[in-house]
């Protein structure tokens, strides 16, 4: 009996961090906050913005979204990248299933094959153009983020992987991945550098201890905002923005 009490106030002490949610109308598969904006995708692959405290549905068709100091970003369903300049979504010539604006100013992205790439600054405020040098990073990732110091991402097998050193001009930084440990399905570097995940076991945590000095971090520590398990996560301005498993979204402070 008390090591149940005991179990249970730590799990209430581990989970319960001040976090204070509430539901936002809507349901989406995927989610992105940079610089203010907070946009979405749902299952039918129709894109929305947060406006006030309603998701408003803007009319292109795209599979994934990503907004953050690089821009507005879109993938199609054909795995075709758009950014989004003088009020409309513009191609640009790579083929991404999953793309982020969280750096500063960079690009980066992975393939339907996952393989890596990025873009600097100077490249990517040129505007869309068929001479951009991309820059391919060495090694497979399914899923990638950047922030204001360092990328992270996922690679086929849950394995955790960070890139430091990353700057506006060398988007690539350190010309190797640190290994962390866990087992996730998502990282989400925020344009503060805090990093937030989502396990293989739809488990929410954030990286403790991430500085630009330190830029791996130290652990992993739990959050329980969704009872029924998490699916997608991003954070920015103080708010996280978390998907449930069943598509309703919640946004904590
Ligand atoms: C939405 O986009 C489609 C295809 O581009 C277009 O045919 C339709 O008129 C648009 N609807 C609105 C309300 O703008
Ligand atoms: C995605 O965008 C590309 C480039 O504009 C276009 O050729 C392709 O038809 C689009 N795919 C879909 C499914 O709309």
């Amino acid at each position: 009996m008390k090591v149940c009490q005991c179990l249970l106030l730590l799990c209430l002490l581990h989970y319960s961090l001040a976090l204070e949610c509430e539901v936002i109308p809507g349901n989406l598969k995927q989610i992105d906050a940079g610089v203010g904006v907070v946009g979405g995708v749902n299952n039918d692959d129709e894109v929305f913005l947060l406006l006030g405290n309603e998701f408003r549905r803007i009319n292109v068709t795209m599979k994934h979204f990503t907004v953050g100091p690089a821009g507005e970003l879109a993938v199609n369903l054909s795995n075709s990248v758009f950014k989004f300049q003088s009020g409309q979504f513009s191609s640009i010539p790579i083929t991404f299933k999953q793309v982020d604006a969280g750096g500063d100013q960079i690009i980066a992205g992975v393939t339907p094959l996952d393989d890596i790439f990025c873009l600097n600054k100077d490249a990517n405020n040129i505007g869309p153009s068929s001479n951009f040098a991309w820059v391919q990073l060495a090694g497979k990732l399914k899923y990638y983020s950047c922030g204001p110091y360092s990328c992270w991402g996922v690679n086929a097998a849950g394995n955790i992987l960070v890139r430091r050193s990353v700057t506006a001009a060398s988007c690539g930084g350190l010309n190797a991945f640190d290994v962390i440990s866990g087992s996730m399905s998502m990282v989400e570097v925020a344009t503060d550098g805090s990093v937030f995940a989502i396990d293989t076991q739809r488990s929410l945590f954030q990286r403790t201890g991430v500085s630009a000095s330190n830029p791996i971090g130290t652990g992993w520590l739990g959050f329980l905002v969704c009872p029924n398990g998490h699916k997608h996560v991003t954070f920015d301005l103080g708010r996280l923005y978390v998907i449930c498993s069943d598509g309703s979204i919640r946004r904590c402070i």
